[in-house]
């Protein structure tokens, strides 16, 4: 090879391949390391340099020996391949996911007409079942939230007409039916429990699915129970802390809710799990959403979302809501990069989560 030797970063059907000269050197390490630093950095040309891990650096240096060539000069190559792939593989991969996102006007209990995927996960936020007292201690109650103006049109209202309709079971078995199969390895709790220290790396990393369900304090025992009947023979409570609450008409009276409560579910396995080695507490913080538009009476927070598919999914699983409402799971989804699935039934939400909600990352699907 010459002095001026050059690399190229080429993508294939098996991923990344290095040419040098014309050779052909495809080693899993670069590899690894290219889509670590892709993922790591997003950033321009020769400023990918500075950030590159030690260990490529590193394995150029060897390289350029071998090569006899220099070696500033083959990082520098090195560092506009690597832009130059992180553009493309972004475009790729941006492209691919905006073509899984969809959002269906129809009731979950028809997904088979759509032939969607199974799901890595389905995070579902089911209609409450409040009933007529929807708004009870919500200010919306009174007109301009204030009680001395007398009660708003939503007093003795529920959220939606179509709460009372709910299907708790039907909900669960398409649950246990759209979630992919669990995969042979993984650990179940009992194996956590009895916790032999040598247990292999590979058997700790799980691919198991799993859901989210959010629900009412009074439903958890309900859900856990429905959710046995159904296979998901564990469970984790959630409690997702706000730093407000909507009971303020009852503030000066007794103490007010400012939590939000969830399970996660899984039947045998331990769910995937993305924690970077750190410990996750099963009381989030309900962050503010301040950016999508509101066009949901109950619509959860993107961040919060965007949290829970992290931990549970890799980027291009499918997550599902069968409860779509504004469409914040699935547009959390996107952003973090997962193919995503929803339904919805009343026309109003679903017109408005496609315009005002998707519509930023997908004007042409809808
Ligand atoms: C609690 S809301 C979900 C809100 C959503 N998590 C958000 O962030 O906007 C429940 C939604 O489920 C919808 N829904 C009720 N039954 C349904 C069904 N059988 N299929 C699809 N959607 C349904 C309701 O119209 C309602 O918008």
């Amino acid at each position: 090879m010459g002095k001026n030797g050059k690399l190229k970063i080429e993508k294939d059907a098996d991923g990344m391949t290095c040419h040098i000269d014309g050779e052909t050197a495809k080693a899993a390490a670069v590899r690894d390391a290219i889509i670590r630093t892709m993922r790591a950095v997003d950033v321009k040309g020769d400023e990918v340099m500075p950030v590159l891990g030690e260990a490529v650096i590193e394995f150029l240096i060897v390289i350029a020996k071998a090569c006899n060539v220099d070696e500033l000069e083959l990082i520098r190559g090195f560092g506009e391949g690597i832009y130059t792939a992180q553009v493309e593989f972004k475009k790729i991969k941006t492209a691919d996911i905006m073509k899984k996102v969809e959002l269906y006007n129809d009731h979950f209990q028809n997904f088979k007409v759509y032939g969607i995927p199974h799901a890595q996960m389905i995070i579902a936020d089911p209609p409450y079942n409040l009933g007529k007292n929807a708004y009870a201690s919500n200010p919306a109650w009174y007109k301009d939230g204030d009680n001395k103006n007398g009660e708003s049109e939503l007093a003795g209202k529920e959220f939606f007409d179509t709460d009372k309709d709910f299907r708790p079971a039907e909900f669960m078995h398409f649950c246990s039916q759209m979630l992919v199969k669990e995969p042979k390895t993984g650990v179940t709790d009992e194996e956590l429990g009895a916790e032999k220290n040598d247990m292999a790396g590979s058997k700790r990393k799980s691919k198991a699915p799993c859901m989210v369900l959010f629900c009412a304090f009074e439903q958890l025992h309900y859900y856990i129970d429905l959710g046995r009947r159904y296979g998901f023979m564990h469970y984790i409570p959630l409690v997702f802390r706000k730093n407000f609450s909507a009971q303020v008409l009852k503030a000066n009276m007794k103490i007010v809710g400012n939590c939000e409560y969830g399970l996660v579910l899984y039947k045998d396995k331990l769910p995937k799990f993305n924690n970077d080695g750190q410990m996750i507490f099963n009381c989030f913080d309900w962050v503010r959403d301040n950016e999508t538009p509101k066009v949901h009476p109950t619509q959860k927070p993107v961040p919060l979302l965007e949290r829970l598919i992290e931990i549970f999914t890799d980027e291009g699983d499918v997550v599902i809501d069968p409860c779509a409402g504004s469409g914040t799971t699935l547009l959390a989804a996107m952003n973090k990069m997962r193919r995503a699935y929803g339904f919805e039934i009343k026309k109003d939400f679903y017109k408005e989560a496609t315009e005002k909600v998707l519509r930023v990352c997908q004007p042409k699907l809808f």
